[in-house]
């Protein structure tokens, strides 16, 4: 799911890219994902998962539609008006809204 984010220009906090940081983690919203087996739990804990968070590198979509809510940090509120700039000028489409 990372991936496609970023493919479409959404300015998603990452590190590892394995589920091993915690850093891509996102609350979903609506659908549903697979967790991959080998995610640790000190990037997700039990607990985060019964409470429907989730890891975008290390997540499948199982149904056609997913919805996350992606929490930014200072820095990553800096991409996010970057990448806002440029979509204004029609550069970048949104799925996260
Ligand atoms: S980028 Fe590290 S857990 Fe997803």
């Amino acid at each position: 799911m990372l991936e496609a984010l970023e493919r479409d220009g959404n300015p998603i906090p990452f590190g590892c890219r394995k589920g091993q940081c915690g850093s891509c983690k996102a609350m979903l919203l609506d659908g549903e994902v697979e967790i991959d087996a080998g995610v640790s739990a000190f990037a997700l804990s039990n607990a985060e998962r019964e409470e429907g968070w989730i890891l975008l590198c290390s997540s499948i979509p199982l149904t056609d539609s997913v919805t996350v809510r992606v929490e930014l940090g200072e820095s990553n509120m800096e991409a996010l008006e970057a990448w806002k700039r440029t979509s204004e000028k029609g550069e970048n489409q949104c799925l996260t809204r």
